[in-house]
């Protein structure tokens, strides 16, 4: 069992394959956190040392000992107002406005199975076997409030999540002023933090660095997960390396705003935190209501970020992804957006659709610009009907036209936004988030739809089925273009509700599209990568990772993504040089590889290109044919650190190390240039691999310990592709 709990020592242990997580009860009922760290036994108590610290507050309960303090010892979930003055993962209000809440022990369940979260995404297990859920509840006598603290642990992926539940059982009004949603403390550690930042076309660019005193934040405050800080970080001992060290991770299951701490202390410890932003969040809840904290996954591993990565792929693959399309091959994409942007007819895109169709492409996606009067990105959000008169024929006649030359067809709509200038706002001026008297913000000159009201979500939810029943529709782009700033609803009963309110309204309106259309791939897509977190992914299984195609930033962006994210959610498309981001004139071959090691497609004109970037588009795609399921499915292995090295390598290897794809880009090219060795891992030790190109055959181990040589690179941007086979 995963999961146990010692009555005597008052100690819950929670056991994956290759660690354990252990609380205890203390005297005084407060939930004290021990341990999370390699797989152990006993009792970790003796890691909690008691001293009599000037300044540090001692609870009341402790009477004369001064060596009891919540100002430094390590808790599950601590609280504001008990004297830790660390960051809490709770601030409440009570009815009279007054801080606070102590929270003790109360009771504890454990079940088969893993929990499921009212209304928000969460990891889940197919099986009741593969996972167990524990439930501890705290709760404060003053206001009657009473925390459940869930845990779920799939044992064989070393993941554990965390969320919790609020409930109002008292007899005023509370106000959840912050909500946590994991919380973990270290006695003792010299850390290194690694982050995710970016912007719009440079999301995901890895950093790593010392924790410092004080309080690291990072989140976002834009009401989605945003491209400048992904909700995902990890902690890693300052010497850990890919392959070795002790690394945590917290990734947030939400799509909404975030906030992630990074406390170091006085006394050296450290505290890191995941939960929702807490700006623009204030949620009161009446006698008998309740609030559900978002979940976080965490993981752990003492063999470096590799292994740290290769058990978050799983768990997103297998226990966050859902669907059809979790496991079978997606088809390969002609998107119309860097093919013609607004400038396209009907015939335009049935003449788009055959050549695609010629080079061996599978499906056409219509990008933005199909509908109402959008001639540009001005107008027209929220029209959701076809623009017949643009098109010269109806929707359905071109999903057909698509279909006959022998193309699925997909289709790009961004059912949260509404601009000014469209029938919808002329109608519902009220259903655009804006501050009543006040002139809203605009991003891309639209405003963002009230999605925490039912009605809103309804309405918009029967217009896109409407557009989805007129024709085979195999896809949807499902996009998001700009951040909400006036927090407005006006039906909400409380504005502080507005910004979780809006998220659930989102995934409300998802789940319904997932379950109506279950043979539909469904890609998520803010601007690119603003919105790429395991919330979004619950419902699409792929993202479109970035607006930037440009092979040589994607390397970067790429990389960046999978220390949290499998390949198989990592939206990837070939696009036309020079690249349309950057200037930047790249080799067919280099764009085909780094697009494979995502869900592949093809953002293009194919009339715009020379005849050999086509038959490098017909190799590519035999190429993603061969290789797709060991990129769905393989380990995935960096090997160099992309932005940083000469040359940025990675890898897929088959589980059962029959075989390996290594990938190898030299971005810059320099003079007499050192030879590369790149060094696979992931091989059957004691085997040989066979390189199915040049026929050389490798002893795996020394493959493994001294690399091998690649071939001499001639130009800029040059790439290679390596795949061992195993004899
Ligand atoms: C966003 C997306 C792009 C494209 C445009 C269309 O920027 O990320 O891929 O769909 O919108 O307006």
């Amino acid at each position: 069992m995963p999961i146990s709990y010692d009555h005597e020592r008052g100690l819950f242990t929670i056991d994956t394959d290759r660690s354990t997580y252990q609380m205890m009860v203390d005297g005084y009922g407060y939930l004290m956190h021990l341990y999370y760290g390699a797989k152990s036994s006993g009792s970790m108590d003796w890691l909690l040392s008691f001293v009599d610290r000037g300044l540090s507050a001692n609870p009341y309960d402790a009477g004369t000992d001064r060596t009891y303090s919540l100002d430094f010892l390590p808790q599950e979930f601590p609280v504001q107002g008990t004297g830790d003055h660390r960051s809490p993962m709770l601030i409440l209000r009570d009815s009279n406005g007054t801080f606070g809440c102590d929270l003790r022990f109360r009771r504890y369940e454990i079940q088969k199975g893993k929990y499921a979260l009212k209304g928000l995404p969460a990891v889940y297990a197919d099986a009741p076997d593969d996972a167990e859920t524990l439930r501890i509840v705290l709760g404060n006598d003053r206001t009657g409030v009473e925390v459940e603290l869930l845990y779920g642990v799939l044992p064989h992926l070393d993941i554990i999540t965390r969320s919790s539940v609020i409930t109002n059982g008292g007899k005023g009004r509370i106000t959840v002023e912050k909500l946590g949603s994991a919380c973990l403390d270290f006695v003792a550690g010299d850390f290194d933090v690694i982050t995710f930042h970016g912007r719009h076309t440079l999301e995901m660019q890895k950093e790593r660095m010392r924790t410092p005193h004080g309080t690291l934040m990072l989140g976002s405050r834009r009401g989605y997960s945003s491209h400048q800080y992904n909700p995902f970080f990890i902690l890693a001992d300052h010497g850990t390396t890919e392959t070795a060290g002790r690394c945590w991770s917290m990734q947030f299951v939400y799509s909404g705003g975030f906030r992630a701490e990074i406390e170091h202390d006085q006394y050296d410890q450290t505290r890191i935190q995941m939960g929702m932003a807490d700006e623009k969040f204030s949620y009161p809840l009446d006698p008998g209501e309740s609030l559900t904290a978002p979940e976080v996954i965490m993981s752990f591993s003492r063999n470096g970020l590799q292994d740290l990565s290769h058990d978050l792929h799983k768990c997103i693959r297998e226990h966050v992804c859902r669907g059809k399309y979790r496991d079978v091959p997606r088809t390969v994409i002609i998107n119309s957006w860097e093919a013609c942007y607004f400038r396209f007819t009907g015939d335009k895109l049935l003449d788009l659709a055959q050549k695609a169709k010629d080079l061996g492409m599978e499906m056409l996606v219509l990008d933005d610009g199909w509908f109402g009067d959008r001639r540009d990105d001005y107008r027209a959000l929220g029209d959701w009907y076809a623009n017949e008169e643009k098109l010269g024929m109806t929707l359905g006649e071109l999903v057909k036209g698509v279909n006959d030359i022998g193309l699925k067809f997909g289709i790009w709509i961004e059912p949260e936004m509404i601009s000014e200038d469209s029938d919808l706002y002329r109608e519902h001026p009220d259903w655009a988030m804006a501050i009543p008297n006040d002139k809203p913000v605009l991003g891309r000159n639209q405003l963002v739809l009230d999605f925490s009201r039912k009605e809103v979500v309804d309405t918009i939810y029967e217009q896109i089925c409407a557009v989805l029943d007129q024709g085979n529709i195999e896809y949807m782009k499902w996009d998001c273009n700009r951040s909400i700033n006036d927090v407005y609803s006006y039906t909400a009963s409380d504005q502080g509700k507005v910004m979780y309110d809006y998220v659930l309204g989102l995934y409300d309106m998802l789940g319904r599209l997932n379950d109506r259309y279950p043979d539909m791939l469904i890609e998520g897509c803010s601007g690119g990568g603003g919105r790429f977190d395991c919330g979004m992914l619950y419902y699409t299984p792929q993202i479109w990772a970035s607006d930037n195609s440009d092979a040589i930033d994607r390397l970067v962006i790429q990389y960046g993504l999978s220390y949290g994210y499998p390949a198989c959610t990592v939206g990837a498309h070939v696009s036309a040089c020079p690249n349309h981001q950057t200037g930047r004139v790249t080799p067919i071959m280099t764009r085909t590889i780094v697009a494979l090691s995502g869900t592949f497609g093809y953002e293009l004109d194919p009339d715009k290109i020379p005849e050999e970037e086509k038959q490098g588009i017909r190799k590519g795609i035999d190429l993603y044919k061969k290789y797709e399921r060991l990129v769905h499915n393989g380990l995935y292995y960096r090997l160099s650190d992309a932005g940083t090295d000469r040359y940025t390598a990675w890898e897929f290897a088959s589980e059962d190390g029959t075989e390996a794809l290594v990938l190898m880009v030299v971005p810059e090219n320099h003079g007499n240039a050192p030879t590369i060795y790149v060094t696979p891992r992931g091989l059957t030790s004691g085997a040989e691999y066979k390189d199915e190109e040049t026929g050389t055959v490798y002893s795996a181990d020394a493959l493994m310990d001294a690399g091998f040589p690649t071939p001499v690179v001639d130009d800029d941007r040059e790439s290679f592709m390596f795949h061992l086979v195993r004899l």
